[in-house]
């Protein structure tokens, strides 16, 4: 799906929505008028040729995750652009950001275009292609950043590995810096990250080997020294240690430098690896509670500028393993709301505001991805996510939307779901059942 607009017959109503737009400084309850795939008005008892009842709803500007494995092409049997794009749509997500490490890799313009291509006629939501930002994920040639850049590659990374050279690294900002595409990083020194979790006494209790925070610390420090040198737009994903959210704290303002974190990584602990399943593998391992205490403050604080996913399926044979075999990585599009908002917003003492929530997952990162301002206004386009904050569901395997279910969430009861999910005025999701009228 591309950013025109989708055209949609006549002028849809939102009616009595508690609309919560921390960009435009909504909230309260509103009609909100669609026309021609974009928010055309907000205000009192509006009219329309058909309406969509959203009495006890939440309506917030769609979510969006600038970091997401579709595994398209190579590994179509964990996950699809239209599997992928569905998981989107039904966590709410309207804009995701497609990583390369797929098979081919995204390292050359034919397959940038290819993919631009598939997107366009594939994918419910608003997909960007990342590209490679070393041939082949190597860290050691340059990708031909200008011409992926033409091919309509839209930032460049390598993430699912770090770049182990700074010499290397330091072009590679240089190179994209001139080619105008930001650069994602994965931060992690591969000669400190030597194990499959977190260094800890967890690690120690499970008899497991551990790779030390110091894998995250050391190159996310290089990265942001060279960011700040080179003057890239350089965006640090993923942040889990309460040292490299520091280190973003220290640096950010001297380049341009923004940072992300993940669900998993402000709502689980290491504690999991005493259960030894695959299951819960990740890169970067889930961390101790100071970890994620002081990654979520930085998150609060707007140290860290917003959430993403990593949303990264794996085939069950790869993750119904012991913890040392399986495949690092989770599941996120689907549960990213509802795990947030349960463990951080509404449970008693909660460290983030529901505004706050909707800022890191839909207005920052919409602004990262757009390049201006993002949220529900007049003129902007109807990208939309609707939430039903008092319903509850437990995680299950069986209605997850993804191909795969490597869900660190599974049978976990979560409050708040999304109910619907709007792109370019259009619903790609929908999961509120007879909500729809004519004319009001
Ligand atoms: O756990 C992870 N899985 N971390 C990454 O960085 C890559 C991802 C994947 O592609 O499976």
């Amino acid at each position: 799906m591309t950013d025109g607009p989708t055209r949609v017959s006549g002028d849809l109503i939102i009616r009595d929505a508690h609309v919560l737009d921390p960009a435009s400084g909504l909230d309260g309850i509103a009609d909100v008028r669609l026309s021609d795939g974009r928010v055309a008005e907000v205000g009192e008892n509006l009219r329309g040729t058909r309406r969509l009842d959203a009495d006890g709803l939440h309506l917030f500007p769609g979510f969006v995750d600038v970091h997401a494995h579709w595994r398209t092409p190579g590994r179509e049997d964990e996950e699809t652009i239209e599997t992928g794009s569905a998981a989107a749509a039904a966590g709410g997500f309207t804009s995701v950001v497609m990583m390369p490490n797929t098979d081919p890799i995204v390292d050359r313009p034919v397959v940038v275009s290819g993919l631009v291509r598939r997107v366009e006629r594939e994918s419910r939501v608003r997909a960007y292609v990342s590209a490679a930002l070393h041939e082949g994920l190597e860290g050691e040639r340059l990708t031909e950043m200008r011409l992926l850049k033409e091919a309509g590659a839209f930032c460049v990374s390598d993430d699912g590995l770090g770049t182990q050279s700074a010499g290397v690294l330091r072009n590679a900002m240089l190179y994209a810096k001139s080619a105008g595409l930001p650069v994602i990083l994965h931060c992690e020194d591969h000669t400190l990250a030597t194990g499959v979790v977190h260094d800890g006494v967890a690690a120690a209790l499970a008899g497991m080997p551990g790779s030390p925070g110091s894998a995250e610390d050391v190159a996310t420090a290089t990265a942001l020294v060279l960011a700040t040198e080179t003057g890239a737009r350089v965006h640090v994903t993923h942040v889990s240690t309460a040292l490299s959210a520091a280190l973003v704290g220290f640096f950010k303002g001297r380049g341009d430098i923004t940072a992300d974190t993940t669900p998993h990584h402000l709502t689980l602990t290491d504690d999991l690896v005493g259960t030894l399943e695959g299951l819960y593998r990740v890169n970067p391992p889930l961390r101790p509670d100071a970890d994620r205490l002081d990654v979520g403050k930085a998150l609060k604080d707007g140290i860290l500028d917003f959430v993403a996913t990593d949303h990264a399926p794996h085939a069950s044979e790869e993750k119904e393993l012991p913890l040392e075999e399986a495949a690092p990585g989770f599941l996120g599009h689907e549960t990213a709301f509802s795990a947030l908002y349960t463990e951080l917003v509404a449970k008693p003492g909660g460290r983030l505001s529901l505004s706050r929530l909707v800022e890191t997952m839909a207005c920052t990162p919409g602004r990262w991805v757009k390049g201006g301002a993002y949220g529900i206004s007049p003129g902007a386009p109807a990208d939309l996510t609707l939430v039903d904050l008092s319903e509850q569901w437990t995680v299950r395997a069986e209605a997850l939307v993804s191909r795969s279910s490597n869900s660190p969430y599974l049978g976990r009861r979560l409050e708040g779901r999304v109910v619907g999910t709007m792109v370019g005025g259009e619903l790609v999701y929908d999961g509120m059942g007879a909500r729809f009228g004519a004319r009001v």
